[in-house]
């Protein structure tokens, strides 16, 4: 699916504002992610530290799960949003609960210097996935 510049922008702009929720008082190291889900909905999220540091949960997951939460199935793109100079490229968790909704995902990495954004396609980032069908 081709997605236009302003969708993209768009997205990138619902994940920096999600980044403005997220909880990362340890960190200190706030994320915002944004899906695109089938149908065209956005969802977005925000990362969400525990004092437990290992139950916290990365915005990327945060807003996956908030789509499929409200009923959609594959996702077609996602933004993530850092507070960096440099764009911040999902972790390895967070890749492998996309593949799940979106083998074929856009993910488009962004921080506040429009030049420094990075766009991958999940085949990219996460090659020969485990996924449904192998099971
Ligand atoms: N984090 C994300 O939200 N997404 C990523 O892809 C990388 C890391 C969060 C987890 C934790 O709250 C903080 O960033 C530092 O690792």
């Amino acid at each position: 699916m081709e997605i236009s510049a302003s969708l993209i922008s768009e997205l990138t702009r619902r994940a920096r504002e999600a980044a403005e929720h997220a909880y990362a008082p340890y960190s200190n190291f706030p994320v915002g992610a944004a899906v695109l889900a089938q149908g065209g909905q956005i969802y977005a999220g925000a990362n969400v530290e525990n004092a437990s540091y290992g139950l916290s949960i990365c915005a990327e997951r945060t807003a996956i799960f908030q789509a499929v939460a409200q009923g959609a199935r594959s996702i077609h793109a996602i933004a993530v949003y850092t507070p960096t100079a440099a764009a911040t490229p999902p972790c390895g968790a967070c890749r492998q609960v996309m593949t799940e909704f979106g083998p074929d995902v856009l993910v488009i990495c962004c921080c506040d210097d429009a030049s420094a954004q990075r766009r991958y396609t999940l085949a990219d980032l996460l090659p020969r996935a485990f996924s449904p069908r192998h099971l």
